[in-house]
């Protein structure tokens, strides 16, 4: 295995998933939400999250795609789409693992609002503000991160280093 620095741990993760639930709790309390996890990087993230979360929540999911290698095409693709039924008058909270340029997200955020959602927040777990080419702010977001390719807790590169229960960048020789 590659030598990786890690940047978060564990328990650092947890800590921080465990604000972001209590602050989406407190936005929403006994009205009911529904969390779309984008597959397949927020998966880690958007389980912890919906288990620290107290109030009601009904989980959804959403796969697109942008990603080659590094970097992001810009182009983005929907490989697995949402029912318009699901989405339709309810409180939606999109979880993503990692807004970089902001493409993908400004993408899923237009493709939800096209559904007549009550409301729609964003929640990353990853902020690469330096990178944003698009103009948009995620309304929750766990840590800021450099220009760094990030891996692990959900996170890959070319499908690797997802299974890392903490969040690391590759040492490259
Ligand atoms: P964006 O469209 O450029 O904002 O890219 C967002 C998507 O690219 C994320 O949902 C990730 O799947 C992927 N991505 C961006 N940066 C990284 C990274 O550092 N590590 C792994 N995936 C990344």
């Amino acid at each position: 295995m590659d030598q990786i620095n890690v940047l978060f741990t564990e328990e650092e993760i947890r800590k921080r998933v465990k604000e972001i639930a209590n602050s989406l709790y407190e936005r929403y309390h006994d009205e009911e939400v529904v969390f779309v996890c984008t597959l397949k990087g927020a998966v880690f993230f958007a389980c912890d999250l919906l288990k620290e979360y107290k109030g009601d929540a009904r989980f959804e999911f959403l796969r697109v795609s942008s990603y080659e290698g590094e970097s992001s095409t810009g182009r983005i693709s929907l490989k697995l789409p949402l029912k318009a039924e699901n989405i339709y008058n309810q409180h939606v909270v999109i979880v993503e693992d990692i807004v970089d340029t902001g493409y993908t997200l400004d993408y899923i955020r237009k493709y939800i609002s096209d559904m007549h959602p009550k409301s729609i927040v964003e929640c990353t777990l990853l902020d690469k503000k330096s990178r944003r080419v698009v103009s948009i702010e995620p309304t929750y977001s766990g840590f800021v991160v450099d220009d760094l390719f990030v891996i692990g807790y959900g996170l890959d590169y070319n499908q690797k280093y997802r299974n890392l229960p903490y969040i690391g960048v590759v040492v490259k020789e």
